[in-house]
């Protein structure tokens, strides 16, 4: 090691903006375009956009906690002096206690973000770059299976990268999409490539990762979906890892859309789990993995290719997967079946049994990248920006927001808004209250799903 960067993987890292060489070993400048990646605990961020990209990382995490703080509350309350089972109590006192007790920990495992946030509405009503549907805590259970009771999943998940790897031997390894890291570190262990690169967006699996990878101890509660006893609520857990991670497997914050690394950099890719939830199109995709390879390279596929994409173009079916791999440079795949479990807790009485597919392909030829052209003005933050439709269409928009925020004022009803909304002539009157009703509706709707993750 090189400072905190690795002197095997630097020469790999390239600005996710511009593809420009990265310099420096406790920060890394982009030697191009001049952005500046920081190190969060310990890994370099290299998320396109990163002060952006960490600031709706850091709101996302306060919103968690503030969730966390006003559920253990909510239990506290429900332990009224008529409430007198000594279960329903106990059961309370559990989750109150929990709740509260997992806010704390989860600001310790992520003090690196840590800073005082702005409203997570500033956030979203700017740009935001982390796709809507990644929350922190979306792959959580993850941390659990990884690291306390998975092992036949993870054995499971293993051997099909295993078998579908046949003879090939990786030398430099990416898995895009890490997780809370297990399935690198075991293919790292077995496979012994000389570099393994783990990369993932999200802050809290990574840094579960970083720890396990250094054979720390961290204490996290699971809260199964189903307990099966009242115990079961909430298990403080401790995550351990089997050994400290043999050398060369390191941790890059970096998005699949727009990963880091110079093309060619790796010999193998492996995607699991990532294809159907990433927020791009699987030919994007496989254009991005087939420009990461070097000729001849490996990209394995795992998972349930279950796409739940919005678009119907996109909800593709498995012979449309198969297609759409071979068009961008690969050989054709042939797709390896097995029936795993998943997420099975010993905690919980909910478990799902997944058929897994899993294939290796060749790269055949170097597939065409989707183009990103940038302008000058945003290329060069002196120009001046041009009032495009869609910047003007945007600040309307914002501006009409904003209206509608203000009329929200405790006194005010729905009805009392559509008038006003009405005089001002925004909305015709058959429609006002129906929109209005829609728009708070959505927003409730929304900050019940943000808590949620
Ligand atoms: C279904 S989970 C699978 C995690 C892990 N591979 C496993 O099998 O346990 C999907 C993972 O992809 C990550 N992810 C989603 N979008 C990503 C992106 N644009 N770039 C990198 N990772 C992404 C999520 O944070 C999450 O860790």
């Amino acid at each position: 090691m090189n400072g905190p960067i690795s002197s095997a993987v630097l020469p790999l890292l390239r600005c996710p903006r511009c593809a420009g060489v990265l310099e420096g070993d406790s920060t890394l400048g982009c030697s191009a375009c001049g952005v500046r990646y920081p190190l969060v605990d310990g890994m370099p961020w290299l998320l396109p956009a990163p002060d952006l990209a960490l600031a709706e990382w850091r709101g996302r995490l306060h919103a968690m906690t503030t969730h966390l703080k006003r559920q253990a509350a909510l239990y506290r309350a429900a332990l009224r002096p008529d409430v007198t089972r000594p279960t329903t109590r106990n059961r309370l006192k559990l989750l109150a206690m929990a709740c509260s007790d997992h806010a704390r920990r989860l600001q310790a495992l992520l003090a690196p973000l840590e800073a005082e946030p702005a409203a997570a509405a500033t956030y979203a009503a700017l740009a935001p770059v982390v796709a809507a549907a990644q929350g922190l805590a979306s792959y959580y259970p993850n941390v659990h299976r990884d690291w306390v009771w998975g092992e036949e999943e993870n054995q499971a998940a293993l051997a099909a990268v295993r078998r579908a790897l046949g003879s090939v031997r990786p030398e430099r390894l990416l898995v895009l999409g890490c997780g809370a890291g297990r399935l690198p570190y075991d293919l790292h262990a077995i496979l012994r490539p000389a570099a393994t690169v783990a990369v993932d967006i999200n802050p809290l699996l990574m840094a579960v990762a970083r720890r396990m990878y250094a054979a720390e101890r961290v204490d996290l509660y699971e809260f199964p979906i189903a307990p099966r006893d009242l115990a079961s609520h909430a298990l403080l857990r401790t995550l351990t890892a089997p050994a400290p991670a043999e050398p060369g497997l390191h941790l890059v914050f970096g998005d699949a859309k727009q990963p880091p690394f110079a093309p060619g950099s790796f010999d193998t890719v492996v995607t699991p789990w990532l294809v159907d939830v990433v927020d791009t199109e699987l030919e994007s995709l496989a254009a991005i993995v087939n420009s990461l390879l070097a000729p001849g390279g490996h990209w394995v596929c795992t998972g349930t290719l279950f796409f739940q994409q919005a678009d119907p173009e996109r909800a593709y079916s498995t012979e449309e997967v198969q297609e759409i791999v071979a068009g961008a440079g690969f050989e054709s795949p042939r797709l390896q079946s097995s029936r795993q479990p998943y997420l099975a807790s010993p905690a919980s009485r909910h478990a799902r049994v997944e058929e897994v597919v899993t294939f290796a392909v060749c790269k055949q030829h170097e597939a065409e990248l989707p183009l990103r052209p940038m302008p000058s003005w945003l290329a060069d933050p002196r120009h001046p920006v041009p009032l495009l439709p869609e910047v003007a269409d945007h600040a309307l928009a914002l501006r009409v927001r904003s209206y509608v925020a203000s009329l929200v004022d405790g006194r005010r009803s729905m009805s009392d808004i559509a008038a006003k909304l009405v005089a001002e002539r925004l909305l015709p009157p058959a429609e006002a209250t129906g929109i209005v009703r829609d728009y708070l509706l959505r927003l409730h709707d929304e900050a019940q799903l943000r808590t949620g993750t």
